[in-house]
């Protein structure tokens, strides 16, 4: 996707350095840096430089390829794998490929096997392409339903980023969008901030405004009174892990919008590549949920007057603040799935008849 009108991807694997958008920088400045070990790359993962469940996958994949590069040694390559995996707990992507590579890795002679990972990492990023393209057409047929009926903009509500910028192009949530807005149907967008980061005001609300689709802003907590005066079409948010019951974890603040979704009747889509899939947790209470720092919430990043990035503490010292940054939305408050391979019911049932 188009950043000022040039084509970029969010991560790619250039004279043995792998680039990356630093999203920390983004909205205010836009800087591509490089990553050149194996520290750099789960750093960059732990200090969310790169964020967004798919595009973690990619970035700890490219970690390994870094690690190779800085010591072709299978001792060093585990425990890299290991650093990568621990560097966020929720998105369940990071250990998806993670595993993918150590296993085409595995056994593979020395001479080898910086090629093979190469090329492994290569495919995990078009593969993801490919796949958030046609989560975007399978979307896209919702979205032409509502506007053939509405015959009016269609208003969508999205929490936090699942955009291209969470991916490594297209998005989970926003590529039925971005696949809606090319072919002309008009969309508006309602941007949830996504406190305490902010990824919806400073990613999402940033990346469509580069591709030229309408948003707005909103405080997480307007989208209940949207709903309640029919001002939301319909919500598409992504995930980090979705469990094989359907049930979805994705940035805090998910579940309440979906019980708002439920309560005025509004379509509460979940956008998903089969990476974020875990087969193996059956009960949701079991899936880790990150808790971040404290300054997240207690500080807030922005341009000052001179137009210097500044950070200020907003509430008193003395204060103490709980950072949980994911949570989890039940099944049963999802309208669909939507897949690379189609839409398909939030549950076992649903899931086993798209994925085998
Ligand atoms: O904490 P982040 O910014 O990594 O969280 C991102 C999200 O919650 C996204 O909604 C999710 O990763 C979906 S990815 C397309």
């Amino acid at each position: 996707m188009k950043i000022e009108g040039k084509e970029y991807r969010t991560i790619w694997f250039e004279n043995n350095v792998v680039k990356i958008i630093d999203q920390t920088k983004l909205p205010h400045q836009f800087v591509i840096k490089d990553l050149k070990n194996i520290k750099d790359a789960v750093n960059a993962i732990k200090v969310m430089e790169v964020r967004g469940a798919p595009l973690i996958g990619a970035t700890a994949a490219y970690g390994l390829v870094l690690a190779l590069i800085e010591n072709n040694d299978q001792s060093f390559l585990n425990k890299s794998a290991e650093d990568l995996i621990s560097s966020r707990p929720t998105a369940i992507n990071l250990k998806w490929a993670v595993d993918r590579m150590m296993k085409k890795l595995s056994g593979v002679n020395s001479d080898k096997i910086l090629e093979i990972a190469v090329n492994e990492a290569k495919d995990i990023c078009e593969e993801d392409i490919k796949f958030c393209e046609n989560i975007g057409l399978n979307g896209l047929k919702i979205i032409e339903e509502i506007y053939n009926k509405k015959k009016d903009t269609v208003n969508i509500l999205t929490h936090c980023n699942a955009g291209w910028l969470a991916t490594i192009n297209w998005g989970t949530a926003t590529s039925p969008i971005y696949h809606a807005h090319k072919k002309g149907i008009p969309v508006h967008v309602w941007a949830d901030e996504t406190r305490p980061r902010n990824q919806g005001a400073n990613l999402t609300s940033y990346e469509l405004n580069e591709e030229g689709v309408k948003n707005t802003i909103i405080a997480d907590n307007t989208g209940g009174i949207l709903m309640q005066r029919g001002e939301v079409d319909m919500c598409i948010v992504g995930t980090d892990r979705t469990i094989s019951t359907g049930d979805v974890a994705n940035k805090i603040g998910t579940y309440l919008k979906a019980l708002a979704a439920h309560d005025n009747n509004v379509p509460f889509y979940v956008a998903l590549p089969s990476s974020t899939i875990d087969w193996e947790t059956k009960d949701f209470k079991d899936i880790p949920i990150e808790e971040r720092n404290s300054e997240e919430l207690s500080h807030m990043e922005g341009l000052d007057e001179n137009n210097n990035v500044k950070k200020v503490l907003i509430y008193s010292k003395k204060s103490k603040a709980m950072n949980l940054a994911f949570d989890v939305t039940p099944a049963k408050y999802v309208s669909g799935l939507i897949t690379e391979k189609g839409i398909c019911e939030a549950s076992t049932e649903g899931l086993k008849k798209l994925f085998k």
